[in-house]
């Protein structure tokens, strides 16, 4: 072999030892506009990552969105008709402010709920009737057992937690709480349903115990265990809608709307957004706001390919779906003054279980408006079905827990379709069993000057509004910090640098890594409820 071939082929086999981290052809931004943060998408975690820029004094972003306006999967729409004629408002995601908050520690969102007086009603959960297929059956004494078993159970997550024990999935911390509903007991099965996959959008043999459990203390037991619904004409993204005006002017040109990003290229200098359109943005840093479902998909390419901690986090991570579905009916035929109504189906858990009445008072009272909930599979299969065939299903439901009332025909029905959905893929994320604090960390790292942000980044508030609002919030400081070549302080925590990430994964996550720097600055086992 010549000298020369061997060297070739040796070069060649580096390189090929190196696949992935080939060092990467120079970002090419010089057609695109330029900028110095590009925040990838409008909703609450983009929208408040560009406030915490604006309030650092940097002012030279742009922000991509998919969509024709602000919020993401704060969405709603015109629903029915008032006596005026004039349609309702109702909120397709996200709807309650979860934990309002005392003076030490408020939740944000309620902050803003407050600023924009956002009109809200508190949700009654003690409001309640239990059906099942004979009708009106009560079965509300299984709330009392399970909720026992609960607080025995959210005790032992918290010794897991704190003694760096190994995880496991709801079910099984549930069970060794005493909580063990009998496959066939479908008014147990109805309960355990609302307390447990109607908040997680997942079944407890899904879910994480020691991260489901230390979640709702972080949102119920800090904030407070109210949960209130919204229902103003604005839409419940007037908040979202209210704080891009304090940092954004009318038709300001650092609002790109109808833009899809469909390639991110990125570097240790740099990175390059090219969109759907044709157009492009050169941006120092990009802070990525996409949901789980978006970056699972696949739909927008990364180059180089994310490293395969990175991969490996958006891999593990559960994005859910959980499917609202709207009826309005002639007359009100459900009790007017509760505001919540629970069916066990004989054959199959989760089908159609809570209906939930808009015409209760403080609500829409007089509107007829109904809707029920599905998560996981019920959602697939109604989100795959017609409008048509979900209607019946539900008008067959309704029959059997009103035999003595007429069950007329809606005069208006629609759901949206979270699933599929391009710009969301599902509606909220979830922390499934066995998944570390580290491996979450991997979710929210920086991957070189690409940031990542949103309601899956949050370790303690994963899945809420406020969660989103918070990450939004951390990620805007620290890269504003970046930026001045600084440690931005947050909370009393200084941030240097980039983010942690872990390269190798360990069974569980050591207890002094519970830290700010780890997306953990609150001891979920010291909050009091
Ligand atoms: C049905 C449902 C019910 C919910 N209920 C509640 C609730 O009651 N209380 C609560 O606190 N939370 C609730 N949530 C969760 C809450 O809505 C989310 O946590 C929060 O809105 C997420 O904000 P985000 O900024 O992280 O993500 P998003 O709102 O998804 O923002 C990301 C943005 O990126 C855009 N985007 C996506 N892909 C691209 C692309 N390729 N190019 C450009 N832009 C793109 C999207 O259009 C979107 O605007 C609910 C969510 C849903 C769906
Ligand atoms: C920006 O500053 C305003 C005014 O102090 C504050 O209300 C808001 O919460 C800040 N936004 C963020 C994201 O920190
Ligand atoms: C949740 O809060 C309860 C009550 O304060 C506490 O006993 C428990 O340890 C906490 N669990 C976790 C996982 O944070
Ligand atoms: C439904 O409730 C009725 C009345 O309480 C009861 O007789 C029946 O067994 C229940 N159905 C199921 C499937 O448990
Ligand atoms: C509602 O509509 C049904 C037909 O679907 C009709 O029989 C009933 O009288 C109407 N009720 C009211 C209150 O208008
Ligand atoms: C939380 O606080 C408890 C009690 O003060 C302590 O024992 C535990 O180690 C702390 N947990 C973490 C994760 O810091």
């Amino acid at each position: 072999m010549h000298l020369a071939t061997l060297l070739l082929a040796l070069t060649g086999s580096s390189i090929q030892l190196c696949a992935g981290y080939v060092a990467h052809a120079p970002l090419d931004g010089s057609q695109c506009t330029k900028t110095t943060v590009a925040i990838l998408g409008g909703g609450m975690a983009g929208v408040s990552a560009a406030q915490a820029l604006a309030n650092a004094s940097i002012a030279d972003f742009v922000i991509l969105e998919y969509r024709d306006t602000l919020g993401g999967r704060v969405w709603h729409t015109d629903f029915g008709t008032d006596p005026k004629g004039d349609p309702y408002t109702i909120e397709l995601g996200a709807n309650w402010v979860q934990g309002l908050g005392s003076s030490s520690a408020e939740n944000p969102v309620w902050g803003l709920a407050k600023k924009y007086q956002l009109q809200n009603t508190v949700s009654d959960y003690d409001s309640i009737l239990t059906y099942n297929e004979t009708g009106y059956t009560d079965y509300s004494h299984i709330f009392d057992t399970y909720s026992a078993a609960r607080e025995t159970a959210s005790k032992h997550a918290g010794r897991i937690l704190n003694e760096n024990l190994q995880d496991m999935t709801a079910r099984s911390g549930l069970a060794l709480a005493g909580w063990k509903p009998h496959r066939d007991d479908m008014a147990a099965q109805a309960v355990e349903w609302w307390n447990w996959d109607w908040e997680s959008s997942f079944s407890p043999e899904t879910s994480s115990f020691v991260f489901g459990v230390a979640g709702e203390n972080l949102t119920f037991n800090q904030f407070g265990d109210q949960n209130n619904l919204v229902i103003d004409t604005r839409g419940y993204s007037a908040i979202i809608e209210g704080e891009s005006a304090t940092f954004l002017r009318p038709n300001d040109p650092r609002l790109w709307l109808n833009t899809q990003a469909t390639k991110i290229e990125y570097s240790a200098n740099g990175v390059v957004v090219r969109n759907a359109d044709g157009s492009c943005v050169s941006a120092a840093y990009a802070i990525c706001t996409f949901s789980v479902g978006v970056l699972q998909n696949e739909v927008v390419e990364f180059a180089p390919a994310l490293p395969e901690w990175k991969q490996t986090a958006i891999e593990k991570f559960s994005m859910g779906t959980y499917t609202k579905i709207f009826m309005q009916f002639n007359v009100t035929f459900w009790p007017e003054d509760t505001q919540y109504f629970l069916y066990a189906s004989p054959t199959t858990r989760g089908y159609y279980p809570v209906f939930q009445s808009l015409s209760t008072e403080g609500f829409l009272p007089g509107s007829n408006i109904l809707f029920v909930t599905v998560v996981e599979s019920q959602a697939y299969r109604a989100e795959r079905q017609s409008n048509e065939q979900t209607k019946r299903e539900i008008l067959d439901v309704l029959r059997q827990m009103f035999p003595d009332k007429h069950v007329p025909e809606p005069i208006a029905f629609t759901y949206p379709r979270w699933s599929t959905e391009p710009w969301a893929y599902g509606s909220y994320s979830n922390w499934p069993q066995g998944t570390t604090l580290e491996m979450h960390q991997n979710l929210r790292a920086n991957v070189d000057r690409l940031w990542f942000a949103g309601e899956a980044t949050s370790a303690q508030h994963f899945g809420f509004l406020h969660g989103a609002w918070f990450e939004g919030r951390e990620t805007g400081e620290h890269v504003a910090a970046l930026l001045r070549d600084e440690c931005a302080e947050l909370d009393g925590v200084e941030l240097c640098g980039g983010r942690m990430h872990y390269d190798i994964l360990h069974g569980t996550t050591p207890i002094d890594a519970y830290t700010a720097l780890n997306g953990w600055p609150v001891n979920s086992t010291s909050v009091q409820a």
